[in-house]
């Protein structure tokens, strides 16, 4: 089977958020299950800078405002992963982020980045772009990728099956309907119940509608966006395709996050040999200039700093939290006043506070691997990954009961600890209070090491490989080929 991933963001070479992690990992594990899969980016600087031995498959010629677009097939960095990469300088080769300027403000011409995107991803399908390789899935991330379900449903309807993953609603790629005629669609699907969204444009309803299926990144996320409170108001267009939506979760890359091999953390260590996680506890506390208080329960996150991630909670709570023997060691980049409310907490607790704003893999793992716990205490979380790192590293997850977080913590009742499944702390309010209590049952639990361990020892056994994700994924796609041949398509 031929799979085609289309993303705007790989690990390591881009990333925003856990969309990088996924596009890195699924692919690979895919491959490792006997599939064929290539990867479509756009040619962001970073990405044409490190990808290995790539050549001109087709010059595309000019489309999307850009005068000179280049197909190229080459390698991810240090891997057999073929990837395509779109070579449009004038749409790709700046400075800045994927989707935003170094102001953080909205590249103007993103409906042509993206829908270039989609565009290419349709060729390919359409078996033009490269005579060689035609997908017989295309595989569609976030609203970035999403126009490719629309051109393949508008231009090549017979060819590959399309999939379409929401890794989060909240971002739906809105643009000016004056923009249409740049897309190149039929006028029909210049409604309502094509892309239009109260006036506006939105990719993301291209692929929520267009999809020939609908994944979301956990079980609980697809019932949640199907309801007026998570639905980001595409609630109603998700109940429409209720029969064809479905979730899937997420692995982690154990690669990249395993304590075993980590080469970022001060000492290695798994579940057998566990000292060395007290020598990563000691090395975090050292570094960040915290007090070395081994009673301490010392909590970390590394999350971008948005109103998605509860932090508010958080930040409401902390006073009681360090009172109660807390402390907290944040990193994080985002909303301005986030980032200043979290360096005035800092300020406000020396020693128990520790807050470093900005993007930095390495301390990601250090944190990771030195805290006795994480918290992730989300308003809405489509799957979450760092409270699977945290289980992966025996640093106890605190989240609150939403999307992939609900389907991967199990809470530490009574009864979930006597049947050995407990392994983190499980609220439901989104409230200051509820974070607080749920913390303080972590606090005393720490307080009683054996029962910690065992909680410990729970989460470091839990499967978190995207071995049974890659599964699921495959099993997905043969459905959708059989549908297809059994239509006659
Ligand atoms: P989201 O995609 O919503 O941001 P996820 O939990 O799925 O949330 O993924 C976040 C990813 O980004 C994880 O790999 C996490 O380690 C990483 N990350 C977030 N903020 C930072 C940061 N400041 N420094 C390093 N890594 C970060
Ligand atoms: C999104 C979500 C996050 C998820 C990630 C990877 O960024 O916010 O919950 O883990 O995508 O699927």
């Amino acid at each position: 089977m031929k799979i085609l991933h289309v993303a705007a963001e790989v690990f390591p070479l881009v990333k925003t958020g856990g969309l990088a992690d996924v596009v890195a990992a699924l692919p690979v594990a895919l491959a490792q299950q006997g599939a064929d899969v290539r990867l479509l980016l756009p040619g962001l600087p970073a990405v044409i800078e490190a990808v290995q031995g790539a050549r001109t498959v087709i010059e595309m010629g000019p489309c999307f405002g850009a005068m000179r677009v280049r197909l190229l097939l080459a390698r991810m960095p240090g891997s057999k992963l073929k990837v395509y990469v779109i070579d449009a300088p004038y749409l790709y080769l700046r400075g800045g982020g994927p989707y935003q300027d170094s102001q953080g403000e909205e590249w103007p011409d993103n409906l042509q980045r993206f829908a270039l995107l989609g565009w290419v991803a349709a060729h390919l399908a359409a078996q033009d772009a490269d005579p060689k390789w035609a997908p017989d899935i295309v595989h569609a991330h976030d609203w970035h990728a999403a126009m490719a379900c629309a051109y393949v449903a508008e231009h090549t309807p017979t060819r590959a099956a399309t999939v379409f993953t929401v890794h989060n609603l909240a971002f739906q790629g809105l643009f000016a309907m004056h923009d249409w005629p740049m897309l190149g669609l039929a006028s029909r699907l210049m409604s309502p119940t094509g892309l239009e969204y109260h006036g506006q444009l939105s990719f993301m309803k291209a692929g929520l509608k267009l999809a020939d299926h609908v994944t979301t990144v956990s079980p609980t996320y697809a019932r949640e966006i199907a309801t007026h409170e998570y639905g980001c108001g595409l609630d109603g267009v998700v109940r429409g395709r209720a029969a064809d939506v479905s979730g899937i979760l997420n692995g982690i890359d154990e690669a990249v996050w395993n304590p075993a091999t980590d080469p970022a953390i001060a000492q290695r260590f798994d579940a057998e040999q566990f000292d060395g996680k007290r020598a990563c506890r000691l090395a975090l506390q050292a570094e960040l200039g915290i007090d070395a208080d081994d009673g301490a329960l010392l909590v970390t996150m590394v999350s971008r700093l948005t109103a998605q991630k509860g932090l508010d909670l958080v930040l409401a709570a902390l006073p009681d939290l360090v009172a109660a023997g807390v402390q907290l060691v944040v990193q994080g980049t985002g909303e301005p006043a986030l980032e200043t409310a979290f360096r005035m907490a800092q300020q406000a607790h020396p020693g128990r506070v520790h807050v470093h704003v900005g993007y930095d893999e390495a301390r990601a793992h250090r944190l990771i691997a030195g805290a006795d716990a994480i918290a992730v205490p989300s308003r809405f979380e489509p799957c979450g990954l760092t409270q699977m790192y945290g289980l992966r590293y025996g640093t106890l997850p605190i989240v609150r009961r939403v999307g992939g977080l609900a389907d991967t913590v199990t809470d530490a009742t009574p009864e979930n600890i006597q049947s050995g499944r407990a392994n983190g702390f499980v609220f439901d309010a989104a409230t200051p209070a509820a974070l607080e209590r749920c913390v303080r049952r972590a606090v005393a639990m720490r307080a009683t090491p054996a029962a910690w361990r065992a909680l410990v020892a729970a989460a470091m056994a839990s499967d978190l490989s995207w071995a049974g994700p890659a599964r699921e994924y495959l099993a997905l796609y043969k459905s959708l080929l059989e549908r297809r041949a059994a239509k006659g398509g």
